[in-house]
């Protein structure tokens, strides 16, 4: 389906989603919340997508923030409403079964800081810059950002952060954990590819229940988490590609997941 403010790429099980509003530097509006909400949904259920790559459109942005113009006039209780939508889609994108990879482009800002934080993995051009500038503008960070950066980076970085409104450059993202790896941007999307590529090699199943594991489990106290880890090993066992990758480690030869 044709999207207004999303791009859909799939070629070799990657589908790379490009957010198209690069005259408001891919700020994330009602509309392309809604899109990608619906094409989160549709990867979910989609075999044909095994990872999903989320940038933006152009050199100068990954996304500036939710949509500023948009915002200025809303009600406390519609502010309250989109900062609820944007936890949604947040939490869609955490949920799909599939991995997602953050290959950031440029301004990750307030809404593109968090929408980066909801993808599982971020990548990040020489040329990207973090930040929660919210307070600059008289309201704090509403898509997850004081939650997801404290439970990434730790209580005490997220809360500068969040408090100066600072932007931090690729290498201190890197360097705090925000960011998984540093490329030069005309090597990004080559770069997130690639480790799309080595995920997709695996066991499709483990994967997902891997995610499942670290997401869910993160919510939950040590004894517990650990409980879930173990009813999701024991899962793996009831799968063919359980089967297929230790007979073929023993046999020394590759494993050819189906999964199943
Ligand atoms: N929303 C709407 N429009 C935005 C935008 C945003 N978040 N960020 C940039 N734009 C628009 C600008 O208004 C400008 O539009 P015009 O050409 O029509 O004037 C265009 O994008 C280009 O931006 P600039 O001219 O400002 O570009 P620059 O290179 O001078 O500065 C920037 C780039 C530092 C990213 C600057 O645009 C900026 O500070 N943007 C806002 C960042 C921000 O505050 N983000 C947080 C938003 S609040 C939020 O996200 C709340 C939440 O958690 C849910």
């Amino acid at each position: 389906m044709p999207y207004e403010n999303l791009l859909i790429e799939i070629e070799d099980e990657i589908a790379v989603v490009t957010i198209t509003r690069p005259k408001a530097l891919n700020a994330l509006n009602q509309k392309t919340l809604l899109e990608l909400q619906d094409v989160f949904t549709d990867f979910a259920g989609d075999d044909a997508v095994q990872v999903i790559i989320v940038t933006g459109s152009g050199d100068k942005a990954f996304v500036a923030g939710a949509d500023i113009a948009a915002m200025q006039s809303l009600s406390a209780l519609e502010a309250r409403q989109f900062a609820k939508f944007g936890h949604q889609v947040m939490r869609d994108i955490e949920d799909c079964p599939k991995p997602v990879i953050a290959a950031v482009n440029g301004f990750a800002l307030g809404g593109g800081c968090e929408l980066a934080l909801g993808c599982d993995i971020r990548i990040a051009a020489e040329n990207a810059r973090f930040g929660q500038p919210e307070v600059n503008l008289g309201v704090i960070p509403g898509f997850g950002g004081t939650q997801r950066l404290a439970r990434l980076i730790g209580k005490g970085r997220a809360l500068e952060l969040i408090f100066t409104g600072a932007m931090i450059d690729a290498a201190e993202a890197y360097r705090i954990g925000l960011a998984n790896k540093v490329v030069p941007l005309d090597q990004l999307l080559e770069t997130a590819k690639k480790m799309a590529g080595t995920i997709i090699s695996k066991g499709p199943y483990a994967v997902r229940l891997a995610k499942e594991a670290v997401h869910n489990g993160l919510e939950l106290d040590l004894e517990r988490a650990n409980q879930y880890e173990a009813e999701l090993f024991g899962l793996c066992f009831a799968t063919a590609d359980q089967k297929e990758g230790m007979q073929a480690f023993l046999e020394k030869r590759q494993a050819e997941f189906k999964g199943k």
